[in-house]
């Protein structure tokens, strides 16, 4: 009886499988999607049923025009002349697995795998290939800003790259962003009323996961008028002694630097020598030496900066005094031997110290 039902049951699925062969063609498998990196290999499945007798066909969906897919396989014959393509054919279980070794960028796109059923019919299912591609920032991000004190200004940062990579923006040494942190997500950085303190290096990262991302390191130039700081207004000197004085400035961009005497602009010559060292972009020291001071060369010194947001000018006094000043007179150079080694003598006598022994340890300057 047991027996009877069971190949009653089989001789209906035997019977059944008969009417199944006559079956429509069917896909009944297709990989969801794929994400791979460059250089690597990427497998494709597209399971087939009742499709014994029908061409399977791999392309790649053109979808700027549909007319002209790219036609990569036929079966399990490759027709794209290209040899990282290849096509497996499984017969036992009627899969066509799609090969493309040594993946690249153009290699992303969805691909078809399709059974042509009849002259105008078809069937197909799709599957996507996504290639991770490292971040890259895009040419219309900012590079390098340069604005004034007060502005507002905008700092842009796009990059592409697969999957879209996020944009952060980070300052130079942690310094904080405008929103008080210091990190901020977003395309754009808004940097408004702008200070002396918006100037440095903003950093634009994106990243996407693949690779360690990219960055872009955009400098904001703040420009601003010389200010001038003076440690000491009034710089004392005895006759015929160096004196140095000397200006501090803070501008941007680097000012041009002048001294005055009088309304009267002073030169390098017999009497005066100017030094001028930009420390960085924005700070400059200068030094007024006036040499071997005459009694006309007391008075006032002013020193001028000027750059194209305006200029500053701040006063300094040189007085005379009866003591020797040190430095600079201490530090004298060989044309002052004489001079030095008068103070060097009344000092040692002061302390008697044999001179010769001073000498020997090459002892010139003064505490
Ligand atoms: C910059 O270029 C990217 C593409 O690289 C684009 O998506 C973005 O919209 C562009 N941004 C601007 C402001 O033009
Ligand atoms: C900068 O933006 C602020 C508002 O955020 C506005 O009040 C100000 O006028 C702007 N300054 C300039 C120079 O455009
Ligand atoms: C811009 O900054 C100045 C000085 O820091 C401040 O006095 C002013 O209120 C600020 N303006 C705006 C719109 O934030």
């Amino acid at each position: 009886m047991i027996i009877l039902v069971l190949y009653s049951l089989l001789s209906c699925m035997i019977s059944l499988g008969g009417v199944v062969g006559q079956q429509n063609p069917t896909i009944s498998f297709i990989t969801k999607e794929k994400v791979v990196s460059i250089g690597d290999s990427l497998e494709v499945y597209c399971q087939v049923q009742y499709a014994k007798d029908y061409p399977v066909v791999w392309t790649k969906v053109n979808h700027d025009n549909p007319n002209n897919h790219l036609f990569i396989s036929r079966g399990s014959t490759t027709i794209i002349p290209d040899s990282r393509y290849s096509v497996r054919f499984d017969e036992k279980q009627s899969i066509y697995t799609l090969v493309i070794s040594k993946v690249q960028e153009i290699d992303s796109g969805e691909y078809r795998c399709e059974i042509t059923t009849g002259i105008s019919s078809k069937v197909s299912a799709d599957v996507n290939v996504f290639i991770q591609i490292p971040p890259v920032i895009s040419d219309n991000s900012t590079r390098s800003v340069i604005t004034y004190v007060g502005a507002n200004v905008t700092l842009q940062c796009y990059a592409s790259g697969y999957p879209p990579p996020l944009i952060s923006w980070r300052r130079e040494q942690n310094q904080l962003l405008p929103n008080g942190m210091a990190y901020y997500r977003g395309n754009s950085l808004r940097l408004d009323n702008i200070t002396k303190d918006t100037r440095g290096t903003y950093y634009c990262v994106a990243d996407n996961g693949v690779s360690s991302g990219a960055r872009r390191h955009i400098g904001v130039e703040v420009e601003f008028p010389p200010f001038i700081s003076i440690a000491r207004p009034q710089t004392g000197q005895a006759l015929q002694y160096d004196a140095d004085l000397h200006c501090h400035i803070e501008a941007f961009p680097s000012p041009s630097v002048l001294w005055l005497k009088d309304g009267q602009l002073l030169n390098d010559n017999q009497h005066y020598q100017i030094s001028i060292f930009a420390r960085s972009d924005e700070f400059t020291d200068t030094t007024l030496r006036v040499k071997r001071i005459e009694k006309r060369q007391y008075g006032l010194y002013s020193c001028r900066a000027v750059n194209k947001l305006g200029f500053r000018e701040e006063v300094i006094e040189l007085v005379e005094t009866v003591n020797v000043v040190c430095p600079p007179a201490c530090n004298v150079g060989l044309q002052y031997t004489s001079d030095a080694f008068r103070i060097l003598s009344s000092f040692l006598h002061k302390i008697a110290v044999p001179l010769s022994l001073i000498l020997s340890t090459r002892y010139i300057g003064f505490a």
